[in-house]
């Protein structure tokens, strides 16, 4: 209905049939000299990434986008863009009466299935950000019996949720919008005010969940916080406190 209405944020937008990744397009672009803001869209990917190497499905029916960023900001700050983003995603189905919560640090989930992920990658040259692109990942009106069982048994899309056929180029302009607002909030360094909607939102704060690191060590606790460098606060079993900054998280009941 109103259409993009960004400053900068979409102002180039590269659209494609097909891509290996749209993440790796962004990537091309960027060295090349693409100004921030910059998006690549596809219908569909062929090597789509996930998180951890893994492997992205992305057959027609899903909204796969990737920008371009050229913050200002000391790399440790970057983890913070992919709050924003989940921030920004959330916003956006809401927008659209759909009861959309974050799962720390980055699926975007509704009825307790993903429907979104985000994945960012940043590039940092002699402690300063060269770019970082945020790809995101969204389920539309994908049909889900296209995807590998055990993609089906934790994905939905916004179709199934919402019961009504998605408008791509609405969520997209939507979620631009949304985007240009956070991110503003961020190179303003009002990281407060990010994390205050992400914990909002979040499906994770309060539950009692396992978390996978990186080497195979397994924590389980109670998710009571996030610090404002994005990682998750866990209350363990025993009582300690312990700061989690990556691994494969999942709810468990109480
Ligand atoms: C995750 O594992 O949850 C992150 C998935 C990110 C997928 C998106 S789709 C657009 C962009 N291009 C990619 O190759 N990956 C991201």
């Amino acid at each position: 209905k109103k259409g993009l209405t960004t400053e900068y944020i979409g102002k180039k937008i590269y659209s494609f049939n097909e891509v290996e990744s749209t993440n790796s397009v962004a990537k091309f672009l960027a060295k090349q000299g693409s100004p921030e803001g910059t998006v690549i869209i596809s219908e569909t990917q062929t090597k789509g990434k996930g998180r951890r190497g893994k492997k992205w499905e992305s057959p027609s029916g899903g909204i796969w986008l990737s920008i371009i960023l050229k913050p200002d900001i000391d790399p440790s700050k970057a983890p913070l863009i992919t709050l924003a983003t989940g921030v920004a995603v959330a916003r956006t189905l809401r927008g659209m009466n759909i009861d959309a919560r974050i799962k720390w640090p980055n699926d975007i989930l509704i009825n307790n299935k993903k429907v979104c992920g985000i994945l960012t990658e940043a590039n940092a040259k002699f402690n300063t950000v060269e770019y970082v692109i945020v790809g995101v990942g969204i389920d539309t009106n994908l049909n889900v019996d296209v995807l590998t069982e055990d993609v089906k048994k934790r994905a939905t899309s916004l179709s199934v949720e919402a019961k009504i056929e998605i408008s791509e180029s609405e969520t997209v302009s939507n979620f631009l919008n949304e985007f240009e607002e956070i991110y503003d909030l961020f190179k303003l360094e009002q990281f407060d005010e990010i994390l205050y909607d992400w914990r909002k939102m979040s499906q994770t704060i309060g539950s009692y969940v396992e978390i996978k690191q990186p080497l195979g060590k397994v924590l389980k606790g109670t998710a009571v916080g996030i610090n404002n460098q994005g990682a998750l606060i866990l209350e363990l079993n025993n009582g300690e406190l312990k700061k989690v900054i990556s691994g494969e998280c999942t709810l468990k009941e109480n």
